[in-house]
This record gives structure tokens, C-alpha cells and sequence, in this order.
């Protein structure tokens, strides 16, 4: 793991602001993704609705509070014996899901981005924790494409 321990620590401080309410943070991480890229709603159920009235859904909250659990999951791995292995056991069963959807590395690229400037301004990052974050998503979306990639060449 390329993380530092003052990283680590780094991670789980600033998760506490999203901790404190997490449906806000998916869902603004949702409509964000969505607004930005908007080719990936063909995938939602509410593939058909427009995205105004989609938000505030009890399905769009759905999904964006799913996508926060996982997180949360992830920075909880930082207390575990073996984060390392929590991470890929927690991202590769995402990859494994997700590509049953065809969901394609593009999508989890456009994501990873905006997972980025949502914690950036909710959690009001400095360079140095946006640092910190920037490495952790590398992390966890290496070992999807990774993962993605497997699969896709079987
Ligand atoms: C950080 C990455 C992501 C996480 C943690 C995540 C998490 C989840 C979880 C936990 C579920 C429900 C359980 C399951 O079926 O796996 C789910 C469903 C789903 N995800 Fe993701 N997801 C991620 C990225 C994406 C991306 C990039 C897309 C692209 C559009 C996507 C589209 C979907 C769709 C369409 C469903 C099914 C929704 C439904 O039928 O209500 N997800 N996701």
C-alpha cells in the first residue's frame, strides 16, 4: 500500500464529516456523476425519468446511499489486520457486479473523479488531504479496473 500512516489517519479523519451524513454525500456524489456524465444513466432503473425528478427518489437515494456503505466499508479497512486484502475483497465484488451491468472502466474513471471533488468541497480538503484521498481512490479503482479487466478477458 503506497499510504503513509499520517495518510491513513489523514482518510479516516476527514471521512467523519461524510460519516455525519451519509446519504447527502452519495447523492450529491450521484447527481454530480450523473449531471457531468450523463451517458451513465442508461444503467439506473430511472434510466427514462430526467434527472430533476429523479432526485430526492427514494431509488436515486438508494444507490447513493449503497455507494457511501461501500466507502465507508473501504475506510474502515484502515483498522483491519490486512487492509490490503479488505480492499480487494470489498472492490473486486463491486467490479464482479458491476461488470454483470457492462458498466465500463470509462464510467468508474468519470466517477473516481467526481468521488474526488465532492469530498474536496464537502469535507473542505487542503492539498495535502486531497492528497491523502487521491492516492486511497487510486487505490480502490486500481484493483476495479484491474478486476474488470480480468473478467472482460475471459
Ligand atoms: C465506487 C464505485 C461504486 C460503488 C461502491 C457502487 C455500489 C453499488 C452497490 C453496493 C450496488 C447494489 C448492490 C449491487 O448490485 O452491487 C450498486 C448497484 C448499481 N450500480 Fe453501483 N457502485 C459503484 C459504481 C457504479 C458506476 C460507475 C455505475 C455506472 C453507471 C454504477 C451503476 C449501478 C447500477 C445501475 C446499479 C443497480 C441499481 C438498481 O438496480 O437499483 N455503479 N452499486
Amino acid at each position: 500500500m503506497s499510504l503513509t500512516s499520517v495518510q491513513i489517519e489523514i482518510v479516516k479523519t476527514t471521512w467523519k464529516t461524510v460519516e455525519a451524513a451519509p446519504e447527502d454525500a452519495g447523492e450529491a456524489i450521484l447527481l454530480r456523476f450523473l449531471e457531468k456524465y450523463p451517458h451513465n444513466q442508461q444503467y439506473f432503473p430511472f434510466r427514462n425519468t430526467p434527472l430533476k425528478e429523479v432526485k430526492g427518489s427514494a431509488m436515486f437515494r438508494r444507490h447513493a446511499g449503497k455507494v457511501v456503505e461501500v466507502f465507508q466499508k473501504a475506510v474502515d479497512a484502515f483498522n483491519t489486520t490486512d487492509p490490503v486484502a479488505t480492499l480487494v475483497e470489498i472492490w473486486t465484488a463491486i467490479a464482479q457486479t458491476h461488470f454483470k451491468r457492462k458498466i465500463q472502466p470509462k464510467s468508474f474513471d468519470e466517477l473516481k473523479e467526481v468521488v474526488l471533488e465532492i469530498l474536496t468541497e464537502a469535507c473542505k480538503l487542503n492539498d495535502e488531504q486531497k492528497t491523502a484521498w487521491s492516492l486511497t481512490l487510486d487505490i480502490i479503482f486500481g484493483i476495479i479496473l484491474n478486476e474488470l479487466a480480468t473478467l472482460s478477458s475471459q
